[in-house]
């Protein structure tokens, strides 16, 4: 009866297509095309690209399923989903704070995920009026230098997502994400074409899949790793809420590979359309945060019709960035509004307040306080990436996985893995219950053991 209430509060994803559409939404963000090409620029290019898939592959593609799994049996916010597996395998309750450290890293991802955000919607109208009169380097300078400028955007970011996420999110964004997500993978590959024909094609290539593992450090695992767990949107509960929606027909294998796959093509050939460019226009490959701004400009100065088509990728990019906030904000707006703490407007309103004063500290990293240091010698905005990326979410992550592998009631598991069973069952197991578990572990060990 309790868990009857609390499923009517939330409404559910009808048709095949709407959940897939909804986790790709999430995972398909500003994580693909600012993040993995400029992490990836960073660290050098092929061998953070290898580590970065096999990340995916061994440990976040079983994670993903685990969460499906506990989302969708139990169909509340994950704080309380994990609660519901616990107590229905015999487990203590303590394990629902996995869905109170979820919740965490939500609230610091989003505060700068919307920074960044703020600048995409900047940019619609900087491509719009671009000249090229000056480098898009500047450019990106001139637009980071003005704190009031960041903060505009910020905030007109955090608006849009509150209010979407105040209003349902079954109302509408699944069919938004149905017809712009598939423009945005259509103007991606015109622009790798654009790359191969205009751009450094083949140097990009090698920088990306030729991997040189000679500066490889702990450093790079647990970048790859954490941008691994970013992009698919792991490790605190954004896919378990969306889990909670998915109808019991649907199947939680093949959904997965199909979210998984779409993910990591849309940030392959987001490189692939930006490093022929840096290439051929002699940019910098390890500039870092404003690198997506500043070869993407470049192209679309050089381009026929680049005002028009620029203007569009911008658009779509916020979009992308738009379905994957909704996804950080859900978990405990969900919560609050599902254990009738406040309504769900309400708890969106005063959450991404929150969210947005902590946002203002990354928004001060790119101009006031680019100096200032907070951990590891890193600004605000790149403490808030390292704690909530590369320790946060992985822990969250692993934590998952050690529940499901180890203890969660197996018939539990089984009754939600319809499509997978005999050997593919024993290997998804054997992955949740040593490779994902022990993977984070060993990774975040050689990070710790370098302080030492
Ligand atoms: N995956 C999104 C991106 O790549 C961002 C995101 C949405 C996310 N929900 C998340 C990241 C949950 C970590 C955890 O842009």
């Amino acid at each position: 009866m309790e868990l009857q209430k609390k499923l009517q509060s939330h409404g559910s994803w009808v048709g095949k297509w709407t959940f897939i559409l909804a986790a790709t939404g999430s995972a398909v963000g500003l994580g693909n095309i600012w993040g993995f090409p400029y992490k990836a620029g960073t660290n050098g290019g092929g061998a953070f690209v290898l580590i970065y898939l096999t990340c995916i592959l061994i440990i976040g593609l079983p994670i993903l399923m685990s969460e499906i799994i506990i989302g969708r049996r139990s169909g509340t916010s994950p704080i309380n989903s994990m609660l519901s597996a616990a107590k229905d395998s015999n487990r203590s309750s303590l394990w629902r704070f996995i869905g109170w450290s979820g919740i965490s890293a939500g609230v610091l991802i989003l505060s700068f995920y919307s920074v960044i955000a703020g600048i995409c919607l900047n940019y619609i109208f900087i491509a719009a009026f671009s000249t090229g009169e000056i480098s898009s380097s500047e450019q990106f300078s001139i637009v980071t230098e003005s704190s009031i400028n960041l903060l505009i955007w910020h905030s007109i970011f955090i608006i849009l997502t509150a209010s979407i996420v105040s209003a349902g999110i079954d109302k509408g964004i699944g069919r938004m994400v149905k017809i712009l997500m598939p423009m945005l993978g259509i103007i991606l590959v015109f622009m790798v074409i654009n790359g191969i024909i205009n751009g450094a094609f083949s140097k990009a290539l090698s920088f990306l899949f030729s991997p040189d593992f000679s500066n490889v450090t702990s450093q790079t695992f647990i970048e790859a790793m954490g941008q691994a767990f970013f992009s698919l949107s792991l490790g605190m509960g954004s896919i378990m809420a969306y889990g909670a929606y998915m109808p019991k027909e649907q199947k939680v294998g093949s959904t997965s590979l199909t979210v998984v796959s779409l993910d990591t093509l849309v940030a392959l050939f987001a490189g692939l359309a930006i490093f022929p460019i840096i290439f051929a226009f002699g940019l910098e490959a390890g500039s870092g945060p404003g690198l997506v701004f500043v070869s993407i400009l470049t192209a679309f100065n050089q381009m026929e019709f680049g005002q028009l088509i620029g203007p569009l990728f911008f658009i779509l990019l916020s979009v992308a960035a738009l379905s994957s906030s909704i996804s950080l904000l859900e978990p405990v707006v969900a919560y609050l509004s599902e254990e009738r703490i406040l309504s769900r407007g309400l708890a969106a309103a005063l959450i991404s307040f929150f969210i947005w004063l902590l946002g203002i500290g990354s928004a001060l990293s790119f101009n006031l306080w680019s100096d200032k240091t907070i951990i590891l010698n890193k600004n605000f905005l790149d403490t808030m990436d390292f704690l909530a990326n590369q320790i946060l979410l992985p822990f969250g992550g692993m934590m998952i996985a050690i529940f499901v592998g180890w203890f969660m009631k197996e018939s539990l598991i089984k009754d939600e893995l319809n499509d997978v069973s005999g050997i593919t069952y024993n290997i998804w197991r054997f992955f949740v219950k040593y490779i994902a578990p022990i993977g984070v572990a060993f990774i975040f060990y050689s990070f710790v053991r370098q302080f030492f």
